[in-house]
């Protein structure tokens, strides 16, 4: 700070929550006071905690033992403040109440979508962290949380591997992924799914039973089919149902179900004993990897840097295996979709 105060620094975390949240919290803490004497201050649930003032205090014992829990110590929401009356002036009200100089958002193209516009047209001192189960930011290529996630679906996977083939079963597994299929296809390929059907990729009931009816045909008489749960499955009388949709405007799929209606059809159109299984937030919740541990450490590190180098606007991002940093914009203009090159690695694996 030019009158030589300490900066002090509003650290927030927004949208899902996601294994790792806390490793950020705690880098973005310690590098802050080790390295560049800043103090912090917590905002809670988001974006709400700028809107209401919803604060509490971050310092070092407050971040001690937290990089191996899940969640988030501040809390999260799925707050707009551009939806809320008046939203961007009690932002920046509720910033200049609580004394804070600069901020870190952790969040995902939703969170990282109201910081871009928070600091572009309102002139938010902010840097972002990318979070994301689903690895879906563009700009970075991966977000801390994806790890986990994969792992964990992975598990489940090789557990109903056994019990599918203990009952010749078709095992259609949900999972995770509301726009992009990045959890089922690294969640099936490590776990040896017989398909997998990811929204960037149409496929057919058609399609799913020729692999199963392939792999009978040499005398595998089990199948396990991996879905994400954004996927679109066409079916003539599908009636989707009423979707709650929350302030950016996302339906909440995992009440909709896509795995059981295809797990109904599969069973429907093959006779098959099919059972379908809903991972849901298990995949989100608990205690993070060692790898999504240390990226996201990585990733509060350079944000702490980036603060103390008054570098607003941007956002830390993994690109190779370098840390580096880029505007805000590029990470939350469109989402880092499954390129099909990568699902076509998949495929003679299936049926
Ligand atoms: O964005 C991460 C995510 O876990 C998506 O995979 C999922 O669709 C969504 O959040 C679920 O949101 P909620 O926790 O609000 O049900």
């Amino acid at each position: 700070m030019s009158d030589g105060r300490a900066m002090r620094v509003g650290v927030l975390t927004g949208g899902g929550d996601c294994p790792g949240l806390n490793a950020v919290i705690r880098a973005v803490v310690r590098v802050g006071i080790s390295r560049f004497g800043q103090t912090h201050v917590g905002l809670l649930r988001g974006w709400r905690g700028l809107l209401e003032q919803q604060s509490r205090p971050l310092g070092a014992d407050d971040v001690a033992g937290i990089v191996y829990i899940g969640g988030t110590i501040l809390r999260s929401s799925r707050t707009n403040p551009f939806k809320a009356a008046d939203g961007p002036a009690r932002v920046l009200g509720g910033f200049r109440a609580l004394g804070l100089d600069a901020l870190v958002a952790i969040g995902g193209e939703d969170t990282l979508g109201v910081a871009n516009r928070l600091h572009g047209e309102h002139g938010l001192p902010c840097v972002g962290v990318p979070k994301t189960i689903d690895n879906d930011l563009s700009a970075t290529d991966y977000t801390f949380g994806f790890s986990t996630a994969v792992q964990i679906a992975t598990d489940a996977i090789d557990r109903l591997h056994t019990t599918a083939e203990s009952h010749d079963r078709v095992m259609v597994v949900e999972v995770m992924g509301r726009h992009a299929g990045w959890i089922a296809l690294h969640s099936g390929l490590a776990g040896n799914a017989d398909m997998i059907l990811i929204p960037e990729v149409p496929t057919t009931v058609d399609d799913v039973i020729a692999a199963i009816e392939s792999r009978r045909a040499r005398g595998r008489d089990f199948a396990i089919v991996v879905v994400s749960e954004g996927f679109e499955l066409a079916l003539g009388e599908e009636a989707a149902g009423e979707r709650d949709v929350d302030e950016f405007g996302h339906a909440q799929l995992a009440k909709i179900g896509v795995g059981q209606r295809l797990a109904d059809e599969l069973g429907r159109r093959t006779g098959l004993d099919t059972r379908a299984t809903v991972l849901g937030h298990v995949q989100r919740g608990g205690t993070p990897n060692a790898d999504d541990r240390i990226l996201a450490t990585r990733f509060g590190t350079r944000a702490a840097e980036l603060v103390a180098e008054g570098r607003f606007g941007r956002m830390v991002a993994l690109q190779g295996d370098d840390i580096v940093d880029v505007p805000l914009a590029d990470a939350v203009g469109e989402l880092k979709l499954v390129p099909l090159e990568r699902y076509a690695l998949a495929v003679p694996f299936f049926g």
